[in-house]
């Protein structure tokens, strides 16, 4: 097998880890040590592409996916493909998703794609489908299942609203904090889909969901949310070993609910919170409406990264690169445990207190 090695692939893009700043993820999936079917593969998220005029982009955004796939196609061992996991566009607007495709063309890899909801609420998905085809569908690779949601759907009634324009309806959905906004779903639709798919799936075989929401409840301001989030943790539920990635958070998450393990991968945009640097980009940025703690709010680049993802035995090992002055850290799967453990904070002497101010 090609085992993965972190320090080989971290010192191939070392060039520009030291050069600039921004974020994209290998993951390993391993079937034991030296096994034939181990594989890795990509994941790059949430370029939130944004057009201003004519030709005319914000340039941070870009530069940040141009840098992730240059880094990507460094990769060493060479992943298996690359899933990008949504928000391609800032407001689903067709000349940011060309213009996000156009940069992502330039991988040496195939790439699956995640609808986010900013590429979804201006006109319902209709210009990324017909970019990239349908926004639910499964495939296999080497003896792993793997699941691509839109989890990003929500409620009718609100969709079909008396909005003014499909451009005020994107709005509202790209809100924090707004009383008018909608929690996301997976939908009842989908999630019988998805029951039928996994009908085929033997419970022994590692199962891994791709979404862009993170299928848990977070926090509903935000929409860090799926509303039916229990209902399609019922269909993992068989499964031995079960993993959802997803995007839309812009900063890392880990967690484990019953067999179901979940990690976040960040952004190539912003992170959440983004510090007070970016404030200079505010026309770009979402109203920030709640402070929360950053690591260290003078690095303007700090929570983003990439990630190289170790699936070991169906298992996740999410390595983060984070840039800049940031130390990188590492979830790792402990088998004692049986949950997820952030290994910089398991030693007593490295634990780092809360922090009481922001
Ligand atoms: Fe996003
Ligand atoms: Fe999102």
């Amino acid at each position: 097998m090609k085992n993965i090695n972190r320090r080989q692939f971290i010192k191939r893009s070392g060039a520009f880890v030291a050069a600039a700043s921004l974020p994209i993820s290998l993951v390993e999936i391993a079937f034991g040590k030296n096994h034939p079917q181990n594989f890795t593969f990509g994941f790059i998220s949430d370029s939130h592409i944004t057009h201003i005029k004519g030709k005319e982009f914000v340039r941070n955004w870009d530069q940040g996916l141009k840098r992730a796939v240059a880094e990507a196609n460094m990769m060493d061992p060479r992943p298996d493909f690359i899933i990008y996991g949504g928000d391609l566009a800032q407001l689903g607007k067709p000349e940011e998703i060309d213009h996000a495709l156009d940069m992502l063309s330039g991988l040496r890899y195939p790439v699956k794609y995640v609808m986010g909801e900013h590429d979804y609420y201006l006109d319902l998905g209709r210009h990324w489908q017909k970019r990239l085809g349908p926004d639910r569908y499964s495939f296999d690779h080497k003896g792993v299942h793997f699941i691509v949601l839109n989890s990003i759907l929500t409620h009718d009634k609100w969709i079909h609203r008396n909005w003014k324009d499909g451009m005020a309806r994107m709005k509202q959905m790209a809100r924090l904090d707004n009383p008018d906004g909608s929690p996301f779903l997976v939908g009842e639709a989908q999630r019988k889909w998805m029951q039928n798919d996994l009908a085929k799936v033997s419970h022994d075989t590692p199962v891994v969901v791709l979404s862009h929401s993170p299928l848990q409840k977070i926090y509903k301001g935000w929409n860090f949310w799926t509303d039916d989030a229990e209902q399609v943790h019922s269909l993992l539920k068989p499964y031995k070993k079960a993993t959802v990635l997803y995007g839309h958070v812009h900063q890392i998450q880990y967690n484990q609910i019953d067999n179901i393990r979940f990690h976040s991968v960040m952004a190539t945009a912003w992170p959440w919170p983004y510090p007070a640097t970016y404030a200079q980009g505010v026309s770009h940025l979402p109203k920030l409406t709640v402070p929360m703690n950053r690591a260290d709010p003078f690095f303007e680049r700090d929570a983003t990264g990439w990630q190289f993802i170790n699936l070991h035995s169906g298992d996740v090992d999410l390595n983060y690169v984070l840039w800049e002055n940031n130390t990188n850290r590492i979830v790792r799967f402990d088998p004692q445990k049986n949950h997820p453990v952030d290994t910089r904070f398991q030693d007593p002497d490295k634990r780092i207190p809360p922090q009481t101010h922001y």
